[in-house]
Parts: structure tokens; sequence; C-alpha cells
């Protein structure tokens, strides 16, 4: 088994992801909010990349069946239901439902990997559960932790969270790392008992304590508290993995 990362968006082209396994990484938020949301019931979510296509989908489906969630420059979108605090997402507002979501960074990484042997989605809250899942299901695959980063840009909580996995992945199983995935994990363990204050001082975490998503910057930093793998189907569709062998 071997771990790279990509620590910024585009490092590592789409084409090279064929028959290895991606795990996309946004811990500001868009994959704490996506696994929120699985926990508490919803049936699945549909990335769209715009708000747009967001609309579009939402226009195949009786309006009872889902909620239209998203957010642009961190902040709500007009006319949607709900934001990407993962706060929002309760089992009264998602259980049983569709969520057709649009953020920034999050969903544009789970897109651009989509012709991937398999795509998970990780963030610290869901670490260890999407760790076991890896390990169990697909220990013979190469494994690509994609940072979805900030704006086509490398960023600390993503790298961080990166970090964690790889560390566990090299320490416990004897996972060759690359330079990258060796580099994300030495960052990870310069802050592994300072998670929250890392993430309160990245550019987008201050950002969000600025605009009032302080809460938020806290929650996103709990390690493994969901034990839910969100996995991507039919290209854009992410529901609870099964938790038992795949391959
Ligand atoms: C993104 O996808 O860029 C983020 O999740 C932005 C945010 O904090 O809402």
């Amino acid at each position: 088994m071997r771990i790279d990362v990509s620590l910024a968006p585009g490092e590592i082209a789409a084409n090279d992801v064929a028959q290895a396994v991606v795990v996309v990484i946004d811990v500001l938020r868009a994959t704490s909010t996506i696994a929120v949301a699985l926990n508490n019931g919803c049936e699945e979510i549909i990335a769209a990349e715009s708000i747009e296509e967001a609309i579009n989908i939402a226009s195949g489906y009786t309006r009872s069946d889902y909620v239209l969630g998203g957010e642009r420059r961190g902040l709500p979108i007009d006319g949607f239901d709900l934001g990407n605090s993962p706060s929002e997402y309760v089992e009264a507002r998602v259980r049983g439902k569709k969520l057709i979501l649009v953020t920034t960074n999050g969903t544009r990484a789970i897109k651009a990997y989509d012709n991937a042997f398999a795509i998970y989605a990780a963030s610290f809250l869901n670490a260890d559960a999407v760790f076991r899942t890896l390990h169990r299901a697909h220990r013979d695959r190469d494994i690509i932790l994609v940072c979805s980063g900030q704006d086509s840009r490398f960023c600390m909580e993503d790298a961080l969270c990166a970090g964690l996995l790889a560390s566990r992945f090299g320490n416990e199983l004897g996972a060759t790392l690359t330079d990258s995935a060796n580099a994300a994990a030495t960052l990870f363990e310069v802050h592994r008992d300072s998670i929250q204050q890392a993430l309160a001082a990245s550019s987008h975490g201050a950002y969000l304590i600025g605009v009032g998503y302080g809460h938020d910057v806290e929650y996103c930093s709990h390690r493994s508290e969901i034990d839910v793998v969100p996995k991507v189907f039919d290209r854009r569709v992410i529901r609870r993995a099964r938790l038992e062998p795949e391959e």
C-alpha cells in the first residue's frame, strides 16, 4: 500500500487516479458537513459545482424530498435552505432527504476525481472510521489523500487531516509514504495535541471565525466522533459506505 497526498488542488492529475482510492478532505467545512448530514439520517448528498447546477438538479425532485445547501465565501446562498455549517444539518432538517450541496472547494474536488477506483470523503470528525474502512476494503490499493485546499492553494487544515491518516497508514500498517505524505504526517505530528488551535490559526479558520462561525472551527477539530464513511457513487452521489470489505 502506497499513500500519496495532493497537498494543493490539481497536484495529482485526474488521469493518474484510475486504479487508486481517492479520499477527498475539506475539513473547513464541506467534508465535515457531509459526515454530519449522513450521520443525521440524510439519505444521500448530490455534489454540485455551481449554484445553477444545484438548482437544475433540484428541479428534478419533489420539493419535500430534498434540501438545498451550500456556501459562497463561507456564507449561506440566497434562496437555499441551509448553508455549509455542520451545525445546521440536524436530524429534523435532513433525515430521509437528499441534500443537494454546492461548496467552493470541497464538492469541486469530489467531482474532479470522479474516475478514481473509489472515492471517499474524510474530515477529523470521521478520520478513524475512514481509516478502518480503507484498511479493510482496499488494503492492496494505492491511496491518494486529496486536500481540497482554499481557492486553488494549499491550506493547513486539510494537510493536517491528510497527515493524521498518512501517519496512521505508515505507523500502523507499514504503508509506503510519498514525500508529500511524509510532509503531511510530520506536520500532523507537530500539531497533534493542538488541532483546534491550528485550525483557528489557519487562513480559512480565521476567516470563518471572523464571519461568526467560530463554533464550526472548534467542532470540525473534534477527532473521530462520527462513525460514518461517506463514499461517492455514480460520480457525484455520496452515501454511507457499507462497513464490510468491498473488494
Ligand atoms: C469549501 O468547500 O470551500 C468550504 O467548505 C467553504 C466553507 O467553509 O464553507
